[in-house]
């Protein structure tokens, strides 16, 4: 029997509902058909928005969107998707398939969505081909509410109101796809162009991000740090979970027991990877002014048999809800640390929340761990330890049972990811000086490979579940193997 200790005496931060944030790119079949389908579609749109998909997503909760990329960020050029419709320019989407991009959806239409789901906006601006006057200028066509050329042109184009930005990216992945610069080259850079990302709300509230490592990349949080530490305000790491590397990663629902485990090892990876980032951030910022933000994580598996291999569409399936249930854990338990996180990406890319065919739309096992830790979206990080074993590949080890717990109005949330393939693990849980009242739980569980289809889109959905004994001061509970449950403690 494993130990579990909650003390609701001990907070340790606010979990910032952030963590929970979503990243959409104009990339594949994500804003296009995804999410935005025009206003003339057949499918049911509301200005352009499939209702079904705005739906699924406002009811699991999405705090903010990143977009429009990723790679992609660093060839848009905004002015491109403003005006009228017939008059945009088609682009190609050298990075994604070498597909046409007509521009329909733009920086209004990007407001509107954020507008449907009722979340914040996370703006990534064009470092590696964009100048400072056209990163400058986007921000004034956005936040400036008086009388200039920006705002004006804004105004003819039908927004009178300047909207929000909560996140801006100055740039995105410069060390490769963002223009192949080294650390110190980029921290100059962000520099510049951050100087001209103007305050033009005058609300001096713009939280600015710096483009930041891939994975274990320490040497380019030295870099960036010790040139721009004091004018940014989170650094952006990005953390894929890639089994097998860049060369075969396998696919996303045919996979044998090694393959998981290595996957899962990798996913579990983050900790010390976030670890040793801060450690190497500390040495510049001692005071912990600037924040991580991990703006891109996730699975990325070989692409669905017969897909564009440039669109990275891939299946979800109970694996994909153990990284995410593991994952969102090491988050909440870095709370003091972390500001924001989002998933790559939000729809039919990489570890989707929701895959569509044509007007079909599926909810993935990821998107159901996304709905099931919402009630630690603004809640109280709370001191919780677990005792556990330790699953093991090779040299490599984790452990079975990945936990965290946190408080609001009076609820406890704890959401524990059993990644054990075979074993159930029995938890003894004390919530120090409480009188537990009641307790209801959760769980989604499975096949590893199980995954939801068109033709089977409730396969793997989450359940009550029941077995546990509530006790006076917490419970006792047999957790399956690859399962995630939460617990709701009152
Ligand atoms: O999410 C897909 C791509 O992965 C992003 O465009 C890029 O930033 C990263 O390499």
């Amino acid at each position: 029997m494993e130990k579990y200790l909650i003390n609701p005496n001990h907070k340790i931060a606010v979990i910032s509902k952030d963590i929970y944030g979503h990243f959409s790119e104009h990339l594949g079949r994500n804003i296009y058909e995804g999410i935005y389908v025009g206003e003339d579609s057949d499918i049911p749109n509301k200005n352009g928005m499939r209702t079904d998909v705005i739906s699924a997503l406002k009811e699991m909760g999405v705090p903010v969107l990143r977009w429009p990329g990723g790679c992609f960020a660093d060839e848009y050029h905004w002015m491109d998707g403003i005006g009228s419709k017939e008059n945009r320019k088609k682009i190609i989407n050298t990075h994604w398939g070498g597909v046409v991009e007509n521009n329909s959806f733009g920086t209004h239409e990007f407001f509107e969505l954020c507008d449907q789901l009722g979340c914040d906006a996370y703006i990534n601006g064009n470092v590696g081909s964009g100048s400072v006057r056209e990163m400058s200028e986007w921000v004034e066509y956005m936040e400036f509410d008086g009388t200039s050329p920006m705002a004006e042109l804004r105004k003819k184009n039908g927004r009178e109101k300047p909207w929000t930005i909560k996140y801006f990216g100055v740039g995105n992945e410069n060390w490769g796809c963002g223009g192949n610069m080294e650390p110190e080259f980029y921290g100059n850079e962000f520099n510049k162009y951050n100087t001209f990302v103007r305050d033009y709300a005058g609300r001096g509230h713009i939280y600015r991000i710096a483009s930041g490592p891939n994975k274990t990349d320490y040497n380019w949080t030295e870099g960036v740090m010790k040139v721009s530490h004091r004018h940014m305000n989170g650094l952006a790491l990005h953390y894929y979970t890639v089994p097998g590397g860049w060369g075969d990663h396998g696919f996303a629902t045919e996979f044998d027991d090694d393959k998981y485990l290595e996957t899962i090892i990798d996913a579990y990876g983050i900790d010390d990877c976030i670890n040793h980032h801060l450690s190497v951030m500390d040495k510049y910022d001692r005071e912990h002014k600037v924040d991580l933000v991990i703006d891109e994580w996730g699975t990325w598996y070989n692409v669905e048999p017969g897909t564009n291999p440039g669109f990275l569409y891939q299946q979800n399936t109970i694996r994909d809800a153990m990284v995410a249930g593991l994952t969102l854990n090491i988050f909440n338990k870095h709370a003091d640390r972390i500001s924001m996180a989002n998933i790559a990406q939000m729809v039919n890319v990489l570890q989707s929340v929701i895959l569509t065919d044509g007007e079909k739309m599926i909810k993935t096992p990821t998107y159901h761990v996304f709905k099931m830790f919402k009630p630690h979206q603004n809640a109280n990080l709370l001191s919780s330890y677990i005792t556990t074993d330790f699953i093991s590949r090779g040299g490599d080890k984790i452990p079975s049972l990945i936990e965290s717990a946190s408080e609001k109005d009076g609820v406890i949330t704890s959401t524990i990811a059993n990644v054990s393939l075979t074993e159930s693990k029995e938890i003894k849980c004390q919530v120090a000086d409480t009188d537990v009242k009641d307790v209801k739980a959760e769980i989604i569980t499975g096949k590893k490979e199980d995954h939801n289809t068109f033709e089977d889109p409730e396969n793997v959905i989450t359940q009550e579940f029941t077995e546990f004994t509530k006790s006076s001061d917490g419970f006792t509970a047999k957790l399956p193997p690859l399962s995630v449950v939460s617990f709701a403690i009152k």
